[in-house]
Formats: C-alpha cells, structure tokens, sequence
C-alpha cells in the first residue's frame, strides 16, 4: 500500500472520530515511522525542536490512533494496524457501491438486519433477524460479489452450518492458532446462515470482560421483562429463557482472554470463573439456540463437555491452504508460479501471509521469487510482535519443551524428551499436552506412533528470541 494512501486513510479516521486533521508534526512523525525510519532525531532536526518533545508527541499520536482505531497502536505495529483497518474499510465501500446502504463505522449492521443476499438456504425461513454485532471487524469477505479477492472456506462454512442447522449443536469452539481466520470465518457463517435466526449476536471478549457483565450485556439486547438481576445464576437463567423462546446465534470471540497467562492452557482468570458454569448450562439445558466459542486455547472442560452432551463440538481450524493465492493477488505479488511455496512456509495462516506480502512489496518490489532466495522464513516485525504475545502464554515448562523442540529437524514422538530436559515424564508429557491445546505443535500419526513438530515459523521464531544470544 503506497505511504500517502496510508496517511491520508490515518487522517480521515482521526478527523471522522475528532473533527481535527492530523496536524504536521504528527504527520511528520507517522510519515518517518511508517518508513521503518527511527523518528526522533530527524524530526526534532527539522523542526528545530527537542526529541523528548517529539516524542511525548509521538506517544500522544498513539494513543489518538488507538483511540481511533480501536486496538492498541505502537510505533511497532502502526503500519500493520492502518493498512489493515484500510483493507476492511476499502470493502465496505465496495459493498456499498453492490448493495447500497450498509453503515459506515465497525459493524456489518447493528439493529434490525437488512439482509444484502437472498437467504443461501432455501430451507429456511427468511425472516428479519435482529442483528448486533457489536464490535466486530467490517469482514464482507464471503459475499459472492467479492469472492475473487478472498479465500473462502466452503468445506469449513458448510460443516458449522450442518452443525448449527441441521444437527442443532448448542455450544461449538472455533479453535485455533491466532492469525488463521476464526473471526473472518465465524463472520462468514453469520452471513451465510443469519436469516435462520431471531437474534445473531456477535461480541468480542477481547478485554476479559466477567460473566456478569457479558450476560447484562447480553440481557440487555432481548425485550426486557423485568430489570437486569445482579446474581449470576439469574442473570445465566433469564438468558436461557430467551435462547429457548427464540433461535439465536451467539459467538463470543476471543475466549482466550478469560484464560490466564503463564498458566495451563484454558485455565480461567479467577473473576471469569463463572464462564464455565454458563458454558455448561448452554450444552445441558434444552434450548433451541448456538453458542459459539473463538478461542486460540481449547477450554478445558470443553474434552469433558464434548464425551457428556451430544449437542457440543469443537473444530480447529487450519490452513487456509492453496485458497490463501487469494489473498497474494488481492497484494498484488508477482511470481504466481512460486506462491504455493510461499503459502506452505507460511503455513497458510492468513495473518502470516498478509503481514509477509507486505514486507515483499515493500522490501522485494512485490516479488516472490526474490524474497525466496533469503532463507527461509523470514519473520517481519509486526509477525515476531503477534507471536510474542502467544509465547508470554507459555508455562516454564512449555517454554522448556518447546525451545527442545526449535533445535530439531525431524518430528519426535513424546518420550523422546524424557531424560533430556530437567523435568520430569509427567512435566514434559503435559507441557506436549498444552502445547497442542494452544496450537503451537504439529502431530501426526506414524506406526501408530504419534510425533510432534514445530513448524518452521515458530521455529525460527524461538530460535531467534530463545535460543540466540
Ligand atoms: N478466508 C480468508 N481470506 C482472506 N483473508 C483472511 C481469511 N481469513 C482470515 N483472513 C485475514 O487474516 C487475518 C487474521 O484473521 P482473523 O479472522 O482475525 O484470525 P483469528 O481470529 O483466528 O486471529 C485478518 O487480517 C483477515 O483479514
Ligand atoms: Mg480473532
């Protein structure tokens, strides 16, 4: 994306939320830092001015910018925040000029659904669903208008439909690595299968809210019969009344954040304790709605409510495979004969391959083949930056196990482990356990031996952040 594009979409957002344009100082800095280049010094320089006082200005910026856009901005990430709220905010207006009138701020639609596609499903009853998507990204990605420019998922989107639809699944995980699609895809779902539903409801926990705020927030959306009560078992009662009065679709995003870090994966942060008992009675009691559950950590009960209830699944997303070429055109990459290569290093994960085909664009003039004769692979800041934050996750002895696992070639079965870290079996064998839960290991069956890898991204990136000095 050219850097005035960039600039001048920074300064429509700051101006559309404060009726102020950016001014020229900060535009100065955003202009330095989006190069790549170290702002301070330069800036101050041409300003006549000191660099402490650039950057309590620079630090203002950010904070205006996160404002703005929603999600914490650093000079770090910038470049990757703006381009991507850009590529959202380019295809609302393409939906706008298909289908008209379609809200401008983060939401497909708030109130009452005004449905763009006839209804995919003959089967069901179109009605008019209330439609609260909260904050949700602006994803139109699975409109078939658009579809050349995106990498749909047919297979995925038509086994949760037969899930939700057909086999009235009540609670679903939607599990995952970061960065493979859980929010695109279950945003997809809600437009393919909305008009089934009175209510499609979509939040994002992203800020570990409790359950008690979540349910009141919840409550509020549905006709009020009496005032929101303030005990948990009330308030998780009232809303299985609804989710038995009416059909509802409720995805929750971001699940992982009520887990707590550094700990085993899945474990609750003690004030989000009370998710489990409203999980649990989503999957129990009789209802005819469908809680779905994004989460980058499996949640632990999940195993147990899985064998118990028949009405709950789980399914991990994966690769976005050859379909993710879409999304190396939309970038406009040359080299189309050296892209698959491109999308097996990346693993298919969209998040990788978006962050790495501007890093090409902008360092190899858009070309494949160029940025694959570096070795392989190459992490871009604003990549190394999301896999800090899964790795802070980690337990000591996961961390222990998977810096093991950075220093080999070949996938090895669990008890290679044992006696070759200080830990003892049960550490290392529950350390592999986590491992997979938060999707950071590979496994896969060979002479009814199960074998663990760590794909080549998160090597190189423990590699590079633990294991070098
Ligand atoms: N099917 C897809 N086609 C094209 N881009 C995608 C697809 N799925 C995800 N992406 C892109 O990848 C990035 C990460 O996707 P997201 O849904 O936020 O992942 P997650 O919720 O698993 O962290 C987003 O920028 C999104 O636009
Ligand atoms: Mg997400």
């Amino acid at each position: 994306m050219e850097l005035k594009e960039v600039l001048r979409f920074a300064d429509e957002k700051v101006f559309a939320k404060t009726g102020k344009h950016l001014d020229d100082l900060q535009e100065a800095i955003l202009k330095e830092t989006l190069q790549g280049r170290k702002y301070a010094a330069k800036v101050a320089k041409d300003r006549d001015c000191s660099e402490g006082y650039v950057r309590v200005a620079a630090a203002e910026l950010w904070k205006l910018l996160s404002e703005v856009l929603g999600e914490e901005v650093s000079k770090v990430n910038v470049r990757a925040i703006l381009e991507r709220a850009k590529f959202y905010n380019s295809y609302s207006s393409a939906i706008d000029k298909n289908y008209g009138t379609v809200n401008h701020n983060l939401n497909i639609c708030q109130e009452k659904a005004r449905s763009p596609t006839p209804p995919q499903n003959p089967q069901q009853t179109p009605t008019q669903p209330h439609i609260d998507l909260g904050d949700a990204p602006e994803i139109f990605r699975f409109f078939d208008s658009l579809r050349d420019s995106f990498a749909a998922r047919p297979s995925e989107l038509s086994t949760l439909q037969n899930w939700i639809t057909q086999q009235r699944t009540r609670l679903i995980a939607l599990l995952g690595i970061s960065g493979i699609g859980k929010t695109t895809l279950s945003l997809g779902l809600i437009n393919q299968i909305k008009t089934g539903f009175d209510y499609v409801i979509y939040r994002s926990l992203r800020f570990s809210p409790t359950p008690e705020a979540t349910l009141t927030n919840l409550l509020q959306i549905f006709p009020q019969p009496t005032e929101t009560p303030q005990n948990i078992d009330t308030k998780i009662s009232q809303l299985l009344n609804h989710l038995r009065n009416y059909r509802c679709l409720i995805v929750l995003d971001d699940v992982q954040m009520l887990f707590c870090s550094g700990q085993p994966p899945g474990e609750y942060k003690s004030e989000c304790e009370n998710y489990q008992l409203f999980f649990k009675l989503i999957a129990e009691v009789s209802h005819q709605s469908c809680l779905m559950l994004n989460s980058s950590e499996k949640p632990r009960e999940f195993v147990r409510l899985e064998k118990e209830y028949h009405p709950v699944r789980s399914f991990e997303l994966g690769s976005l495979g050859i379909a993710a070429i879409d999304i190396l055109k939309s970038e406009k990459l040359s080299d189309e004969e050296t892209w698959e290569t491109l999308i097996d290093i990346y693993q298919g994960n969209p998040l990788w391959l978006e962050l790495t085909a501007t890093l090409i664009r902008e360092l190899f003039g858009g070309s494949v083949a160029q940025f694959l004769q570096c070795e392989m692979p190459i992490l871009d800041e604003g990549l190394q930056s999301q896999l800090s934050q899964q790795f802070q996750r980690l337990t000591p002895p996961e961390l222990a196990v998977v810096t093991h696992f950075a220093n080999l070639a070949e996938p090895v079965a669990v008890t290679y482990f044992f006696n070759k870290i200080p830990l003892s079996s049960s550490e290392i064998v529950n350390a592999v356990r986590s491992l997979r839960s938060r999707f950071l290991l590979d496994a896969m069956e060979e002479e009814k031996i199960t074998l663990f890898s760590l794909n080549p991204v998160l090597r190189q990136y423990v590699q590079s952040r633990y294991l070098s000095n």
